[in-house]
């Protein structure tokens, strides 16, 4: 499909997706947002994805928030609808059943910031910087960063985040575990492709199933723990938990994708 603010590109079963809007730092207009729905979703029907890498273009950002100049002048219906579309495109990325790993190459502010919280893991280059800086514009996050942002780095830290609108770089956010790995910008997409092709080797199904129960534990009203035993029972009757028990009852490499 062609798109007009995302490039993809699928190389060894890994599908890229890159915001390709250098000149403004990455900033994610509406039209942006839901091109990388449906990049996601697609890639969530096909076959040929086993995983994705989310990134920005040039060496500068991932993306520094949501397009500021596009939402300037909205009234409250506008930002409403604009705040529910975001989360739709963040909740579909972090419940789908395909891994997707952020290659964080910059600025992660704001809307950015929130995309990379919505994927399943974040590598990030030394320059990398994230922050929720929308307190200085008068708003509140408005794509999940008060609640992923808790989630991931606790409500102490993501408070003070949120609070003072500062960014924090690479090295802080790998202690706080906003990041879960730094490397050099040169570095990062291999780094990001290693560690998702060593996920897609392992079986599908349990991967899918493991991104379900973890998310479950932030859904109020789920008991994550009952869907956990659930999972686990329904595990057992598919051909990769075969695959998985009879490889290594007979010494050998589980292959999940035969
Ligand atoms: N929305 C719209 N445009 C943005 C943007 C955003 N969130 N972030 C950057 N841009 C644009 C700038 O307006 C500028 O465009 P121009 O060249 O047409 O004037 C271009 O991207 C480059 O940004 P610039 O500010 O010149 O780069 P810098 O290196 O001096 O500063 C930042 C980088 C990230 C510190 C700064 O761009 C910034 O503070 N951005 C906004 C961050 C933010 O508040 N995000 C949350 C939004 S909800």
């Amino acid at each position: 499909m062609a798109y007009n603010n995302i490039l993809t590109a699928l190389e060894d079963n890994i599908l890229v997706i890159s915001i390709n809007r250098e000149s403004k730092l990455n900033a994610l207009t509406i039209e942006t947002l839901k091109e990388i729905k449906e990049a996601v979703d697609e890639a969530q029907a096909n076959d040929e994805v086993h995983g994705m890498i989310l990134t920005g273009m040039g060496d500068k950002a991932f993306a520094a928030g949501a397009d500021i100049s596009e939402f300037a002048h909205f009234n409250t219906e506008q930002a409403t609808r604009m705040s529910a579309d975001g989360h739709d495109v963040m909740n579909s990325i972090e419940n789908g059943n395909k891994i997707v790993i952020a290659a964080v190459n910059g600025f992660a502010l704001g809307g950015g910031c929130e995309l990379a919280m919505a994927c399943h893991l974040r590598v990030a280059s030394t320059n990398a910087k994230f922050g929720q800086p929308e307190v200085n514009l008068g708003v509140p996050p408005g794509y999940g960063g008060t609640q992923r942002l808790v989630q991931l780095i606790g409500k102490g830290k993501a408070m003070e985040l949120l609070l003072t609108g500062d960014a924090i770089d690479a090295q802080t956010a790998l202690t706080y575990g906003l990041a879960n790995r730094v490397v050099e910008q040169s570095e990062l997409m291999n780094e990001a492709k290693a560690m998702l092709k060593k996920i897609c080797g392992k079986s599908p199904s349990a991967v899918n199933k493991v991104i379900k129960c973890v998310n479950d534990y932030f859904r109020p009203n789920v008991n994550g723990m009952q869907r956990e035993i659930y999972e686990f029972g329904e595990a057992f009757e598919t051909a990769d938990f075969k695959e998985g028990t009879d490889a290594f009852l007979n010494k050998r490499k589980p292959n999940f994708r035969a």
